[in-house]
Parts: C-alpha cells; sequence; structure tokens
C-alpha cells in the first residue's frame, strides 16, 4: 500500500463539499440508451489532481468541482442515510440460477433494464446460463450498488472495480447524474464515521437526496444539469 492508497477517502465536509483525496482518478460517463438497455459512453476529460473538491450542494457553476456556491445558499446537507450495513438492509430474491440482494437504493441509472427484460425478470429464468449472465451484467453494472449477485453458497459474483469517481450525466432524461464511486474508496461522513465500504455506490450532488450522502434519484425529479446551476 503507497501513501495514495492510505490516504484515499472521500470526506463529508459538514454544509460542504466532498474532499476526494488519494490521486484517484476524476472521470465522466454518459449513460446511453442501447436497444433495450443502456452502455455507459466516455464524457469530458476533467482535471486530475491528488485531492479536489466536488461540489455536493448542486449549486457550483464551476461543476462537478466546488466554487463555493454553498455558503451563499445556505446548503445544509445534512446525512439522513441508514448506516445499517448492505446485508441487514438487503432483501435476499432467489432465482433459479442465482440469487440477488437488493437494497432498494436506486439511482435510476437502468442499467437493470436489459435487452429481454428487467433484471428482476430475469432472475426468474437464470437457470438458463445466458440470462443468468445477464443478470450478473446488469446487477454489476448498476452504480448505486442496489443489486449484488451472489452464488448459491453466498459468494459475491462481481469484479471488484479499480478505485475511481466518475460523475455521470442522464441526457435522456435532461439530466446530470450523482457520483459514481468505484473499488471501494472509504467515505467518511462529516462527523468522522466511515460509512459501509462498497464496490458502487453514488453520492449525491443536486444537493436533494433524502436518503444523504447517497443518490435517490432526485436529481431526475428537481431536473438537476451541472450545465445550468440554479441562481443563487
Ligand atoms: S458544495 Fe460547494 S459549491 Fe456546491
Amino acid at each position: 500500500m503507497d501513501n495514495s492508497d492510505r490516504n484515499r477517502k472521500i470526506k463529508i465536509c459538514k454544509a460542504g463539499p466532498y474532499r476526494v483525496t488519494g490521486d484517484v482518478p476524476l472521470l465522466e460517463k454518459i449513460i446511453v440508451p442501447k436497444g433495450n438497455g443502456y452502455v455507459y459512453e466516455e464524457g469530458r476529460q476533467l482535471p486530475q489532481s491528488g485531492q479536489y473538491l466536488l461540489c455536493r450542494c448542486g449549486r457550483s457553476k464551476n461543476a462537478p468541482f466546488c466554487d463555493g456556491a454553498h455558503i451563499k445558499t445556505g446548503f445544509i446537507g445534512e446525512e439522513t442515510a441508514s448506516r445499517e450495513k448492505f446485508e441487514d438492509r438487503a432483501d435476499l430474491l432467489k432465482g433459479p440460477g442465482i440469487d440477488l440482494m437488493d437494497d432498494h437504493r436506486c439511482a435510476l441509472a437502468r442499467f437493470c433494464h436489459r435487452e429481454k427484460g428487467t433484471v428482476w425478470d430475469l432472475l426468474k429464468h437464470s437457470d438458463q446460463e445466458d440470462l443468468r449472465q445477464e443478470v450478473i451484467q446488469g446487477a454489476t453494472e448498476c452504480p448505486a450498488g442496489r443489486l449484488v449477485p451472489r452464488d448459491r453458497q453466498g459468494n459475491v459474483l462481481e469484479p471488484q472495480y479499480k478505485p475511481a469517481v466518475t460523475v455521470l450525466q442522464d441526457p435522456e432524461n435532461g439530466v446530470s447524474g450523482g457520483i459514481f464511486v468505484q473499488g471501494g474508496i472509504p467515505v467518511e461522513s462529516a462527523d468522522g464515521s466511515l460509512y459501509e465500504t462498497c464496490n458502487r455506490v453514488v453520492l449525491c450532488r443536486c444537493g436533494r437526496s433524502i436518503n444523504k450522502p447517497f443518490c435517490d434519484a432526485m436529481h431526475i425529479a428537481v431536473k438537476f444539469t451541472d450545465k445550468k446551476p440554479r441562481n443563487i
């Protein structure tokens, strides 16, 4: 473990931005429809830095970075999400070929919509190998980490992603999405405690989620776009 691994963290600043440390790559990806499903396309090249501040209030005019707008707007950003572990929050859904854990934390990224049906539809036919693979792919492409596929022995069937922070864009809905955090980057609350480390999770960046710091797809309801932040 080198120094950047040790420093790798996303710190939630009280009433302010996310401070990302430890040389974490910053990317942008665009959610694009393809057939009955969705794929990621590469977005803009964003400036890279050993540490950076990402807007959490949704009002920055320099998104995805913080420009201090949270102070002028009186952003509170209280963290409201349950601290219970995924395993304890999630339902276990059983299929004939595979099981799925589902914690219902949805960022409406729609990767669970597959060519031949939703992941939940396909789960019922997961004794067919091609559909079992579709369930795994649909579940593990979900940025929110809502769905985790498991074999009969309870082993998690997903690749370990490399640490990265990705801002999402959703032009089909005319909105900007949350911040996709991959690869087990620790997320530290403003109160100093750590959230459960996840391979995949989406953090809110529109400032309006009722499940902060996590995305609950509110960016769609409030029509959040980082190209035209609401006036202060
Ligand atoms: S959190 Fe600082 S501008 Fe949004």
